[in-house]
Parts: structure tokens; sequence; C-alpha cells
């Protein structure tokens, strides 16, 4: 694994007791959410196959939207969503290895895998910068990162100004969940060769957690 020079990641940890309520509430909110991001998953799942990373997999909701045949690597810093993970998995006949680090260290050699999936996560994990190269040094070459995730408002909108207002007691209840990150940009900045970006609506009962933003880069 090149680590090429780069300071080594050090979060900090999340309480215990706040991951373990965290994994509890997610595992019964994610069911639900399937009204919503179930048919887009699908879509944009279709035609994954081979070795898979999922950062940041919850309780793995999104197993059920892979195709057969795949193996999945979670990298799944709270402990506490684990066992969802084995389950799920199980349910949906995949094969599953679980890393309990970080995006912004994911233990893989450079160039190893095929695909890289993200839903709802880089909102939280501690440096998006540092995640996405990591997510473009483990993808093989034509290998492609897919992703979902709800970004900031158009700067200067209310939306915006109340996505800014309200962040600090977000990240708090949200387990470090920042409603206002500039991922698309972060994205279109980390060295991809092709990043197809769609900007999308999806229904949410969390009032600040949109716009959304579904796609692919390709390394
Ligand atoms: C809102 S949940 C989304 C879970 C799942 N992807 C889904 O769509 O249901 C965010 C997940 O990201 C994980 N997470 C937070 N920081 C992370 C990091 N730095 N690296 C990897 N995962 C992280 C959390 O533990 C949690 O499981």
């Amino acid at each position: 694994m090149c680590t090429c020079g780069r300071k080594p990641f050090h979060p900090e940890r999340r309480a215990a007791w706040s991951e373990h309520f965290f994994a509890w509430a997610w595992s019964r909110a994610t069911t639900p959410l399937e009204k919503s991001y179930g048919r887009i998953k699908d879509k944009l799942f279709a035609d994954l196959s081979g070795e898979v990373v999922e950062i940041g997999p919850g309780a793995g909701i999104n197993f059920r939207h892979f195709p057969a045949g795949v193996h999945v690597r979670g990298v799944e810093p709270n402990p506490f969503m684990h066992p969802y993970l084995k389950a799920a998995a199980e349910e949906s006949g995949l094969t599953l290895s679980l890393d309990g680090g970080h995006a912004e260290e994911i233990h893989l050699p450079d160039a190893s895998v095929d695909a890289v999936v993200s839903t709802l996560v880089l909102c939280s994990v501690y440096q998006p910068e540092l995640a996405l190269s990591e997510i473009h040094r483990v993808l093989k070459p034509g290998g492609k990162f897919y992703f979902i995730e709800h970004v900031a408002a158009t700067p200067g909108s209310l939306m915006r100004r109340a996505q800014d207002f309200l962040a600090p007691a977000w990240r708090k209840i949200g387990d470090g969940c920042n409603p206002n990150r500039d991922t698309a940009s972060l994205l279109r900045a980390a060295g991809f060769g092709a990043v197809s970006i769609e900007e999308r609506h999806i229904k949410n009962p969390f009032i600040i957690v949109a716009p959304h933003i579904l796609g692919t880069a390709t390394k």
C-alpha cells in the first residue's frame, strides 16, 4: 500500500454510546428510506461486479441492490454496525469481509478493486479529500466509484443559509454529518478521468438533507 509521504490519519473515535445508539437508530431508519432511494440504487448498481469496496456501509441496506457474485469489503468504523452488516450480507447471499477502519485509510493495495460504493457517507467522513484520494488509489484503472450523497444547497439560497446555521448542531445529532458539504466540487477535483454527476431532489424526511447528487467517477 502506497502511503506516499502522507501524514498518518488519526481519527478521533466517536463516543461508544453514541456509535451504539446511531447503529441502532440507523438500522431502523434505512428500510423506510428505501421508498425514496431503492429504485435509484437498483439502476445505479446494476453493473457492479468483482471486488467491491463499500465505505460506510452502515447496516448494509445497499447489499440487496448489488448483483449476485460480487465480493464486498465493508469499510465501517462503527463496530456496532458490524452485526447488522453480517446479517444483511447473509440475507442477500453476498460474501463480505469487514474492515473496522476509515475511508481516509483503506487497508488495501493500490489498484486492487473493481468498484467503490458510497451512499450518504462523504457528508460524515472526517477528511473527504483524503477519502476520495484513497478511493481513487484502490481502484483499478477503469474502475468506478458509485455514489449517492446529499450535498450543500446553492450558495446564497435560503436552504444553504439554513444548512450553514444548523450544521454545528446537525453534526452532533447526526453522527458527524455535514449538511453543507460541497461534495460535487470535491469529486471533480479528485483526479478521476470521467465524472458523471446528476443532481436530484430525493424525498427525505430531513428537510436540510438536500439536494442529492448521484453518479459515477471513473479512474
Ligand atoms: C448515514 S450512515 C449511511 C450508511 C449507509 N451507507 C446507508 O446508505 O445506509 C453513514 C455511515 O458512514 C460511516 N462513517 C462515518 N465516518 C466514516 C469514515 N471516516 N469512513 C468510513 N465510514 C464512515 C458511519 O459509521 C455510518 O455507517
